[in-house]
């Protein structure tokens, strides 16, 4: 392969080649960057879910019952526990083990919990095995309580030891005798561990970081069927998302799980903020995956909600909505230059989902958004290449989710199109030959998806003048309760399950190199394809490429020869191979990653190129760095 980049004649990206989507799929959120550690915190319910005990036991022969007060904590938190003595005397209580267990190292735990009823003495916060019953750190946490009212009780646990494994609990404990009646009313019990930038009701610094280290910068929340929700009397609200968390009620979750509106919009914000996101901000558009639809009429009410998110968001602390982001402590306005209505209209209540979406609620949503927000770029949750009309001034969305062999045919395909699309979501979810969503995922994201995917992303990266970047979904999944196998980061409560999937490698090192803008390259694609460019900041000259399916796994010999860099100009290559099975995944459980990373410097020849040879399914990089 001769490949000769010009060293012009291209087109300025959007800079933001690459990012994520989030939503709670697969415990991504609660349980998962929702750093809070214990499940069912608040017993909420749903038209969906109703509340339960689930995460919670009895201690010491305590009796535990779920009640509706008649003064409950808040009227978004209707339902508490009641914990009674019945039989026993002495120290009872609650406990509760997490998300599947907790991780309990020498690090400050902050708690808190709400109690109604009479008690005088101490109440037992702690730490504690499962398998052995050791204690590995506990505080005592005076009593405030009073009869009728409910009172916040805060504390903060710091284990006196790491604890060998994480299937431990969280207990409450009280002296029976202290309380008046023998019983006590608790609700929204919490406990953080520290988290990702120390932010309070913060993210899972693990989980955070391995995020961050794969240089995303577009966030597109809260994102995909989530939003949607199940029917429209339930849909992601994200003014149920911002305040006290005693103030949340929690949402019926689309993904099979009550939510807890932990990780709500502000959260979110500041995430994006502190791992410096561009944001892509969904509002709710009028229909739900049942079909649902919002008639015309009474539509309106959605806009000026989304006109007063948009304000949450960017207002100043004058505005009204601005004043409330500044009460809930971030008085500075975000930057928020993308805002998308709705998710996959195309797709709940085909055809009209989308005939009414073109008919009245986009156009509706655009007029509002343009006029109060001129400097707003408006992206509707479709895309021209499903065949649907993006009306000007809006930019499209498009979701892959396909086979390897999909997603190399997404390497052209923007070629022509003249409307910016976002890639909302992406990812290689089948193998080849595979369609079916029942069984038809593999275990993990395997090898050869993730070498699709790397051609679907040059692809991308060909038409970054017109595409703003990339996104990859579901981005985050818990071992223990997953509902898609595709993510690029799986965990568990023990943070040595914390591992990147085979796509993650792939999404890092492109996104490590970005392009300020792409070169016109020369020579022919398949079984190589390639993509070439500049970063103006860095003055790097950029070459991204993969090889899918060579004709007999030969390695493909390239000599790459940029203008305007000349003989004895060095370049560092990193080539990224894979395991000989091309389904190999990283197996969490054996911690065995897969792919191999290779990094190589070379020096440009006489005649300026730099001569190297791709094997097959590989990824590669070459950046010259400043020339
Ligand atoms: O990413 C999983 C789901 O796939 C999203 O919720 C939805 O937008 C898409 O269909």
């Amino acid at each position: 392969l001769n490949i000769s980049v010009s060293s012009d004649g291209g087109n300025a990206t959007s800079g933001h080649q690459y990012g994520f989507l989030h939503e709670d799929i697969s415990n991504s959120g609660d349980g998962g960057l929702y750093a809070e550690l214990i499940r069912n915190r608040a017993f909420q319910s749903s038209y969906r879910y109703p509340s339960t005990l689930e995460g919670w036991y009895s201690v010491n022969g305590a009796v535990l019952s779920l009640q509706n007060l008649s003064t409950p904590l808040s009227s978004a938190l209707q339902t508490s526990v009641n914990v009674a003595a019945g039989d026993a005397d002495g120290a009872i209580g609650l406990y509760n083990d997490g998300y599947w267990g907790m991780d309990v190292k020498q690090k400050t735990y902050t708690g808190s919990f709400w109690v109604k009823g009479s008690y005088s003495g101490d109440f037992n916060a702690s730490l504690v095995s499962n398998i052995t019953g050791e204690v590995f750190g506990s505080v005592a946490v005076a009593s405030q309580s009073t009869p009728d009212e409910w009172v916040e009780h805060t504390f903060e646990l710091v284990p006196s030891v790491d604890a060998p494994s994480s299937n431990n609990s969280f207990a409450i404990t009280f002296d029976s005798a202290g309380a008046e009646d023998g019983s006590l009313d608790f609700n929204l019990i919490s406990l953080f561990p520290p988290t990702y930038k120390n932010r309070a009701n913060g993210a899972r610094v693990d989980l955070a970081e391995v995020l961050e280290a794969f240089h995303p910068t577009f966030f597109r929340v809260p994102g995909g069927n989530m939003l949607e929700g199940l029917v429209n009397s339930s849909y992601w609200d994200w003014k149920n998302s911002i305040g006290p968390l005693k103030d949340r009620p929690g949402y019926a979750g689309v993904w099979g799980y009550q939510q807890t509106n932990g990780l709500g919009l502000l959260e979110y914000l500041e995430l994006a903020e502190d791992m410096g996101l561009e944001l892509v901000v969904a509002v709710w558009a009028g229909l739900a995956l049942n079909g649902d639809i919002t008639p015309q009429d009474e539509l309106q009410p959605f806009i000026d909600d989304a006109l007063n998110q948009i304000e949450f968001i960017t207002g100043s602390a004058d505005s009204t909505w601005g004043a409330i982001r500044a009460e809930y402590g971030h008085p500075e306005p975000f930057t928020l230059k993308y805002v998308e209505i709705g998710n996959e209209d195309w797709l709940a209540g085909a055809p009209e989902g989308w005939e009414t979406y073109q008919e009245y609620r986009f156009p509706m949503f655009l007029q509002a958004i343009n006029d109060a927000y001129p400097d707003i770029q408006v992206i509707s949750s479709g895309s021209v290449l499903d065949g649907y009309d993006i009306p000007a001034p809006a930019d499209g969305d498009y979701h892959i989710y396909g086979t390897p062999d999909d997603m190399v045919d997404q390497f052209d395909l923007f070629d022509n199109i003249t409307i910016p699309h976002l890639i909302g979501e992406a990812a290689a979810v089948h193998p080849n030959g595979g369609t079916a969503w029942d069984g038809g995922l593999l275990q993990y994201p395997w090898w050869g998806g993730a070498i699709g995917e790397a051609a679907s992303l040059i692809g991308y990266e060909r038409n970054s003048d017109r595409i703003l970047g990339a996104l990859y979904a579901p981005i985050i999944r818990s071992l223990d309760r997953w509902q898609w196998a595709t993510t690029m980061v799986q965990f568990a409560a023990d943070p040595a399950l914390t591992t990147k999937s085979t796509s993650w490698f792939v999404w890092e090192l492109f996104a490590g190199h970005i392009f300020t803008h792409t070169l016109p390259a020369t020579s022919d694609f398949n079984p190589a394809y390639y993509v070439a460019g500049k970063n103006e900041d860095t003055g790097a000259y950029i070459f991204k490429a993969t090889v899918y399916n060579s004709t007999e796994g030969a390695d493909v010999p390239v000599t790459l020869n940029f203008e305007g860099v000349s003989a004895g100009a060095t370049a560092e290559l990193t080539v990224l191979t894979g395991p000989e099975d091309p389904y190999g995944w990283n197996d969490p459980f054996t911690g065995v990653n897969v792919v191999t990373t290779t990094k190589t410097t070379l020096t440009a020849d006489d005649a300026g190129a730099f001569e190297f040879s791709l094997p097959n399914l590989s990824v590669a990089v070459l950046d010259t760095g400043a020339v």
